[in-house]
Order: C-alpha cells, then structure tokens, then sequence
C-alpha cells in the first residue's frame, strides 16, 4: 500500500536559518517514523541548501510554489530548472495565500503545466473561503478543479497529481475550528467525483487528496481515519517538533 503523505508548508518561517537547523536536528532524531511516510519539507528558498542536505534519508525537498514559465529571463522568480537542481520533488501550487495575492485559474493551470514537464510533483491547493447554507461552496470547489486543471488530460500527468482540500476559513485557527471528519469525507468523496468527470474513473481514483487547515497532534487522527484523504499539508504545526512527530504518528497508526 502507498504511504501516507505529510507535507510541512513552512511558509515564511522560521526565521533564520539557525532555528531550521535546529528544528531539522530534532526531526531527524525520529527519522525512522518519518521514513514510514512520504515526508517533503518546503522551506524558504533561501534554506534550500542547507534543508536539503539535512533531511537527506528521511524526507524529500519540497517548493511553495514554482513560476510558471520554465525559460526566459524573469526577474525575481525562481523557476523549475533552479528547483530541481536543489533536488526538489514536489511545488505547493495555487495555495491560497498565493491566489489571495491575485494567482488565478489560469495562472495555477499553466504553473501545473510547467511542473508536470519540469518532472516536478505538483501538489494543487483547492478550498473555498467560505461556506453558507446554499452549498455553494460546492460549485467553487467544482470550479476550481475544472479551471486549475485546464488542459491537462493526459493520464500519466493525472496519477503524478496530488490535491491538497484547504478550505480558507479552516486555515491558521485553533484545532477546534478545523473541518469537522464527517464533512471532510463528504468533501473527499465530491473531489473524487469531480476528478472522475475530468480524468475518468481510473485515473481519480489514484489520484491522492490530502487535507490542510489547522491540522495538529490533536486532530490528526479523526481527520485521517475513514476519511478517504491519503495524508496533511501542514503548517504551523509543521514548525513544531513534537506536534509533527505526533501527526506523523497519527497517520502511521490510524
Ligand atoms: P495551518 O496552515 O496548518 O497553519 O492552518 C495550513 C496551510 O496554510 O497550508
């Protein structure tokens, strides 16, 4: 069976280089739990180097995004030739603090597009920002997918896909304001659906979601178990050594 997925969106922190080192000291100490899972750690891209030689054996370099033209000069941009001489397998893409600052659709496709050529895993961030009683947050979920994935409909792309459900509202908050299990796994079971009218059943089938939104050491096992999601996209959490490790253990046990 395929294991878990973990994914630790460091965003902006911590905030020196010293601190990731240290924080990296102690998660290598349990390396042997985290090696159980497919584990990828994004960084800042100034700690890439040093990220990448401390989580060799037991976790995988990850990006937060990648710029979605693969050539040409581009001030300021960091593309996926850069990315992968760092060794990095998988690009957080269309995260919604990204789209909060103006990435569309359309510029979320084309990012996919760069990353599936590039050989680069790309790991789609989807969820509304809010719900009401309509469910309208359905149809923008429905949306999302359909317009994030324009024009890629090859199979061999779609099973290299991973999805990563993030409902904003749900999204740096105390565990308690969470999602909920039960509408997790009725969200999952829509993704899947949606992903079935896009690539066909085969090929949703495989494709992994994942969850994101005030996961911690507390929440981590109701959300993972009979959900149907394959694992977390993590943050702050991700920054915390023993809360971590405890939602690593979640998905090892569950
Ligand atoms: P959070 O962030 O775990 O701090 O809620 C998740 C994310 O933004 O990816």
């Amino acid at each position: 069976m395929a294991k878990p997925i973990l994914v630790a969106n460091w965003k902006n922190h911590p905030s020196s280089l010293k601190e990731a080192a240290d924080l990296l000291t102690t998660l290598s100490r349990r390396s042997m739990l985290y090696k159980k899972l497919s584990l990828y750690i994004a960084p800042p891209y100034t700690y890439f180097e040093s990220v990448s030689k401390r989580i060799k054996g037991f976790a995988n370099l990850a990006s937060q995004d990648v710029f979605f033209s693969a050539d040409g000069p581009h001030t300021g941009s960091v593309t996926p030739d850069i990315l992968k001489s760092f060794g990095v397998k998988l690009a957080i893409i269309g995260h919604s603090e990204r789209r909060a600052l103006g990435e569309t659709n359309e510029v979320v496709a084309t990012k996919l597009k760069t990353a599936f050529i590039a050989g680069i895993v790309p790991l789609l961030c989807i969820g509304e920002t809010s719900r009401d009683d309509e469910g309208n947050h359905l149809q923008f979920i429905q949306d999302q997918l359909k317009f994030s994935l324009e024009g890629i409909r090859r199979k061999e792309d779609a099973e290299k896909l991973i999805i990563a459900y993030e409902p904003v509202w749900a999204i740096g908050k105390r565990a308690s304001e969470a999602m909920s299990p039960t509408d997790l796994a009725e969200m999952v079971i829509f993704i899947k659906k949606a992903l079935t009218d896009i690539f066909g059943r085969d090929a949703a089938d495989v494709i992994p979601v994942l969850y994101g939104g005030s996961v911690d050491g507390s929440n981590a096992e109701p959300l993972y178990k009979e959900t149907g999601i394959r694992g977390f996209l993590v943050g702050r959490a991700s920054l915390k050594s023993k809360e971590f490790c405890e939602i690593a253990e979640a998905l090892i046990s569950s």
